[in-house]
């Protein structure tokens, strides 16, 4: 019998430049001593399933033609259609847009969700170009990859730079295609479309959730629990409105704008005005102006980077004096930080747990769209804070049974899930 040696990289990826998807490989390789028999299945998540690269053409407002680089990669789905964002940025590459993919099918399965993973992308900076070229754009994409999305095969939904309105002309020239007007192929529709009530607040919402249980476990009490946020916009914003309400005191904000302080709790709710007036949380009335530096080592229970990537970074983990980090953006940890917040003591919530609340109520609106029946936003956010909680409970008991980090938990649950559904659905042919 020959030997069959296993090639975890596409020939279309250079192994000196592997970008993203190289991190996710690395993430993997981490998980696979944990995943028991069901590692012999461990190579189907080192490759997508299905990557589209398509060209769109349009006509520039000016009467010249110009041509953009799309992509839609189906990484997984064994467990379900494949479920993620489209972005629009002038950065996109395939191997991006690969590990978000397969960034997506941890996170669906990490919560349970009935989704496989998948993501797209626009090669253009969108400032550069007017509303109805972008609409253009949208519309040629959505026809280009029409042929391996669907309700039943893979839902988008918007991501960086991409918004309700982008989402609204794919199911427009979705439903054109088709014939018949087809709600569910994407999620994050406006309400008037078929769009969900809560999706708005549904990732901040996530992180409170997540945010209280591990306060929880940990044995924090949320009242007068002192909290730092970075970003004070959709995902920040919320978060922080909710543990105001709460009784927390959100001591910190920082955003593009600059840093605030004050030790006896911001009024969230005036720093929500601000603003909404000003455009940034600088100047905001009754706080201190304060460094990044400050902001990072302020001595808090929860810190919640809710902005960029690596923000916590081998600079200032040594410097951060948070109990618990609440991942409210996406890889806002680099491995380096955190393993130094690891060995320091720091409880990480990481991203693919607790800023899954956006993709749960997207999962909603797709199920509300298959039944043309709404929900009222109570009985959204009631669903919401179980499903979120029963996730977190799940990944943390996996933590404590192999006393490793809830990240590496949240794959081992993830991977689990997607391996096993790989092992009783079987090979085709
Ligand atoms: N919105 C969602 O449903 C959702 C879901 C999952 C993950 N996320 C992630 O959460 C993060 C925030 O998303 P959002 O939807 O709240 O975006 P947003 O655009 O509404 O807000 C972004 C915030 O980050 C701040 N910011 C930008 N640059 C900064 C800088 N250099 N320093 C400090 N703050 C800065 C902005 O001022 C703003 O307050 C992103 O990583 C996003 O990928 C969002």
């Amino acid at each position: 019998m020959s030997e069959h040696p296993t090639h975890p990289l596409p020939s279309y990826l250079h192994s000196d430049d592997l970008g993203p998807w190289g991190i996710y490989l690395e993430q993997v390789e981490r998980v696979t001593p944990y995943l028991g028999k069901l590692s012999r299945w461990v190579e189907t998540l080192k490759r997508p399933k299905r990557s589209l690269i398509v060209d769109i053409p349009i006509e520039l407002d000016n009467g010249t033609i110009a041509h953009f680089e799309g992509y839609r990669v189906q990484h997984n789905t064994s467990r379900g259609p494949g479920k993620g964002g489209v972005r629009f940025h002038q950065d996109v590459t395939l191997s991006e847009v690969m590990a978000l993919a397969a960034w997506m099918s941890v996170k669906s399965a990490a919560v349970n969700l009935p989704f496989g993973g998948a993501k797209g992308g626009v090669r253009l900076d969108p400032r550069n170009y007017s509303r109805s070229e972008l609409e253009r754009i949208t519309r040629r994409y959505t026809s280009e990859i029409g042929a391996i999305i669907g309700p039943n095969k893979d839902i988008p939904a918007p991501d960086v730079n991409t918004n309700a309105q982008t989402m609204a002309w794919m199911m427009d020239t979705y439903s054109m295609n088709e014939g018949a007007t087809t709600t569910g192929v994407v999620t994050g529709k406006p309400v008037s479309l078929g769009g969900s009530l809560g999706r708005v607040e549904a990732t901040g919402r996530g992180v409170y959730v997540v945010g209280c249980e591990a306060a929880h476990d940990a044995g924090i009490p949320i009242e007068n629990a002192r909290i730092a946020i970075q970003g004070f916009g959709n995902v920040g914003g919320t978060a922080a409105r909710l543990f105001y309400e709460a009784g927390a005191k959100v001591i910190a904000v920082q955003d593009h704008t600059g840093g605030v302080h004050n030790a006896n709790g911001l009024n969230v709710l005036n720093l929500i005005k601000h603003v909404e007036e000003r455009g940034g949380v600088a100047g905001a009335p009754d706080a201190d102006t304060i460094s990044p530096a400050e902001f990072w080592a302020l001595e808090t229970e929860l810190l919640i980077p809710a902005a960029l990537e690596g923000q916590l970074n081998e600079d200032n983990a040594n410097s951060i004096r948070a109990k618990i980090v609440i991942e409210g953006a996406n890889g806002p940890t680099t491995p380096e930080a955190d393993d130094i917040l690891r060995s320091n003591g720091t409880l990480i919530v990481p991203d693919v747990l607790a800023n899954a609340g956006g993709v749960t109520v997207s999962y909603f609106e797709w199920v509300q769209d298959f039944s043309s029946f709404y929900w009222t936003e109570t009985e959204i956010n009631h669903r919401l804070e179980a499903m979120m909680r029963a996730a977190y409970t799940s990944v943390s008991a996996v933590a404590k049974e192999h006393k490793v980090s809830h990240r590496t938990a949240a794959f081992i649950t993830a991977c689990t899930r997607i391996l096993e559904a790989r092992e009783v659905r079987g090979l085709y042919p």
